[in-house]
């Protein structure tokens, strides 16, 4: 067992979970597990989610669909991610959504299924200007009339993604418009779904009007949650690094340590090693900004962040091998989040908890145990 591992905070994932159930009323709740569950591990997530009652789960790629099936996860799964004719070919095979764009990939699904004598789920994915998937929304209506003509294949649900739903109002509501007008233009020709998605977690705090049938929130249940500039505290972060100092030594001025002499001593220090590094997913752009938590206080990491290790100044405050080393989370009365660390490295939260490696074991914690 090593002495670096991401705890995980089940009860915290419940707390957002319900949090999300009580903003968005009756629709339902399509939580976003891609990416390793964002970092929290895959299956493990999904099955709390499931245990909690989720109502369907979404992923990137076919492959993740089949990991969540082969584990047992029986709600919908939906796959946003158009790849190729193989990954159609296994979405009939294990019952995922899929998320169609153009009338080609709905025929190549539709003739599948009817080969098999299946039947396959599908999403029509509308371009409202994300410009990265979906079908041109100008002609989406004539497109998604011609994929109903197609047999075997049930029309489950119509879905566009947001481009900036955390930041511009002005832009989300545009691309909400143009969800409305699609929408309506469909129910003109009498086409209506069970299922109308737009709203991922930016959305879901800011735009209550772009929730329909379902959200599909991914960084909500992981706890990070924005409403405008502020933070909205229901939210509670699931992910916590934790690692233990495992040597010290006694540094004096002029000595260095690390790569390149990174750190060259001004006066005597005691220098703690801590065994985690970029390769454990520590952004290596930190190494001038990156603090720690040791005994409640922030002890600041320097010399550079390595593969494997990290070195902490801790000064001569009597600090011991084998104690408690918090990368991201709380201890005692300070915290430091998956924000402050995106901050600091010039990226988004998402990149922070995805970038944690399978190298570092996740311990899933509940009631506190
Ligand atoms: C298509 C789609 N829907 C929903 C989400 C979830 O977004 P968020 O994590 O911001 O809630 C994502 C994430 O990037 C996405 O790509």
């Amino acid at each position: 067992m090593r002495a670096t591992f991401a705890k995980i905070n089940i009860d915290n994932l419940y707390t957002n979970y319900k949090a999300l159930r009580e903003i968005v009323g009756k629709a339902k709740v399509i939580g976003v597990v891609k990416s390793n569950a964002y970092g929290h591990g895959l299956i493990e997530v999904s099955r709390y989610l499931q245990e909690f009652g989720i109502d369907y789960l979404a992923v990137a790629f076919v492959n993740e669909g089949i990991e969540l099936r082969r584990a047992g996860i029986e709600v919908p799964i939906l796959v946003l991610v158009p790849e190729n004719d193989l990954s159609i070919e296994a979405s009939v095979e294990y019952n995922l959504d899929y998320a169609v764009e153009n009338y080609e990939v709905a025929k190549k699904i539709s003739d599948y299924a009817k080969a098999n004598s299946k039947r396959a789920r599908i999403h029509f994915y509308v371009d409202t200007g994300m410009g990265r998937d979906g079908m041109p929304y100008n002609n989406a209506a004539e497109i998604i009339k011609e994929c109903m003509k197609l047999p075997n294949l049930d029309f489950v649900g119509l879905m566009s993604h947001f481009a900036s739903s955390e930041s511009d109002g002005t832009y989300t509501k545009h691309q909400l418009d143009i969800f409305k007008k699609v929408i309506s233009d469909l129910k003109d020709e009498r086409i209506e779904f069970e299922l109308v998605h737009i709203a991922n977690t930016g959305a879901i705090a800011n735009f209550p009007e772009s929730i329909f049938d379902g959200v599909r929130p991914g960084i909500a249940l992981y706890g990070y949650v924005r409403n405008g500039n502020s933070f909205d505290m229901r939210f509670k972060p699931v992910m916590e690094v934790h690692s233990k100092v495992i040597s010290l030594r006694k540094v004096l001025p002029g000595e260095s340590v690390g790569y390149g002499r990174a750190f060259i001593a001004t006066h005597t220090t005691t220098i703690a090693t801590v065994p985690i590094g970029y390769g454990d997913g520590l952004k290596r752009i930190l190494s001038d900004a990156l603090f720690c938590l040791i005994r409640g206080r922030r002890y600041k990491v320097v010399g550079g962040i390595c593969m494997d290790e990290i070195m902490v100044d801790v000064g001569m405050d009597g600090i011991k091998i084998g104690d408690e080393v918090v990368l991201l989370g709380q201890q005692e009365n300070e915290t430091i989040t998956g924000w402050e660390l995106a901050r600091k490295s010039n990226t988004i939260v998402y990149e922070i908890l995805t970038s944690i490696s399978n190298r570092v074991p996740r311990i899933y914690v509940r009631n506190g145990q």
